[in-house]
């Protein structure tokens, strides 16, 4: 009797069919870097625990702009490192506040070739280090936090981001900030809200990054490991306040929270892969445990796979030079 076997494996032979049949590919436009830059700083500085990820200088952010625009970026999310905070994170929203410095000088270089984006929280201003105003019981007051939301929207579209990306996890965030944005004429600045964001240990260098003064944790505003089903009224509620991206975060961990949401939402969706997956896979590169391109191009495809149609990654460039190769 002759058997006839399936053979799947006639489609991966060569190199050109493997690609003729790829079902996900990766695009430099889809790619966001973010970055840090730092008030006072003359010169970049190196991150230990993310080698190869610097804190910027106001020039040497506006030459990465540049190499961005040049590699054919999506974007930039830049993240603001004052030299002095307060317990209302007053540098948020100061004109001559290290991120709205950064985005007028980074929207003078590069104008309209790359999206800028800015991060509007009030973790890298506060003297505390939370995302949120404290009331006298110490506990992050979400109200009153909007209304600083709001001043730090302002401020951020004023100095020329063309994207907010709201990361606080706020109640009510999205919708007070797209009016506040209305109201003073910014109709047109997007909002990228963070709308999944989890209350993550793969945060962990980025508080090097930011140079983090928290004690303690973020569990009573991001969201617990445990949970799948609230992501989706988080985003349900985002999309709902006029939210024009929706962005899972962090990425690899949460790849089903991801592929729930990209088939929840009408809006693009957007992954973050945070500073902890990629300390990982440059600790094991280093050990020479494993292959650190590889890896580096293979979380981002499962990232897209699982939904992503935008990532944030600390590979923006690298990634982006190796599939212009
Ligand atoms: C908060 C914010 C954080 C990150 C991005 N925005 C830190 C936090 O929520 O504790 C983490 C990004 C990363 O780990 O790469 N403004």
């Amino acid at each position: 009797m002759q058997i006839l076997i399936q053979r799947p494996r006639r489609l991966r032979q060569t190199p050109a069919l493997r690609a003729l049949v790829a079902q996900t590919r990766l695009q430099p436009a889809e790619l966001v870097l973010p970055v840090f830059v730092r008030e006072g700083a003359r010169n970049a500085q190196p991150i230990g625990s993310m080698p190869g990820v610097v804190q910027h200088s106001l020039d040497s952010l506006v030459d990465v702009a540049r190499e961005a625009v040049a590699a054919g970026l999506g974007g930039l999310m830049i993240f603001g490192v004052p030299a002095r905070r307060d317990a209302t994170g007053s540098g948020a929203d100061d004109r001559e506040g290290i991120l709205n410095v950064a985005l007028r000088r980074v929207r003078a270089a590069v104008g309209d070739d790359l999206v800028v984006m800015a991060d509007l929280c009030l973790d890298e201003f506060t003297d505390h280090g939370h995302c949120g105003l404290l009331d006298s019981q110490g506990r992050v007051d979400n109200d009153a936090t909007l209304v600083r939301y709001a001043a730090m929207a302002l401020a951020q579209a004023t100095a020329g981001a063309h994207v907010v990306g709201l990361s606080g996890m706020m109640d009510g965030q999205v919708g007070y900030i797209r009016q506040a944005l209305d109201q003073a004429g910014f109709t047109d600045t997007i909002i990228l809200a963070y709308a999944a964001k989890y209350a993550s240990g793969f945060y962990g260098p980025f508080r090097e990054a930011v140079e983090s003064t928290l004690e303690g944790d973020r569990s009573t505003y991001q969201q617990d490991p445990a949970n799948a089903t609230e992501s989706l009224r988080e985003v349900e509620l985002d999309l709902e306040q006029g939210a024009d991206i929706v962005m899972v975060k962090p990425a690899l961990p949460y790849l089903d929270i991801l592929s729930q949401v990209a088939q929840l939402s009408s809006v693009p969706v957007a992954a973050y892969q945070v500073s902890g997956e990629y300390a990982q896979i440059e600790a094991a590169a280093a050990q020479g445990w494993i292959d650190r391109e590889k890896v580096m191009m293979e979380s981002l495809i499962c990232i897209r796979r699982a939904g992503a149609q935008i990532i944030l990654t600390y590979y923006a460039l690298e990634a982006a030079r190796l599939l212009r190769r």
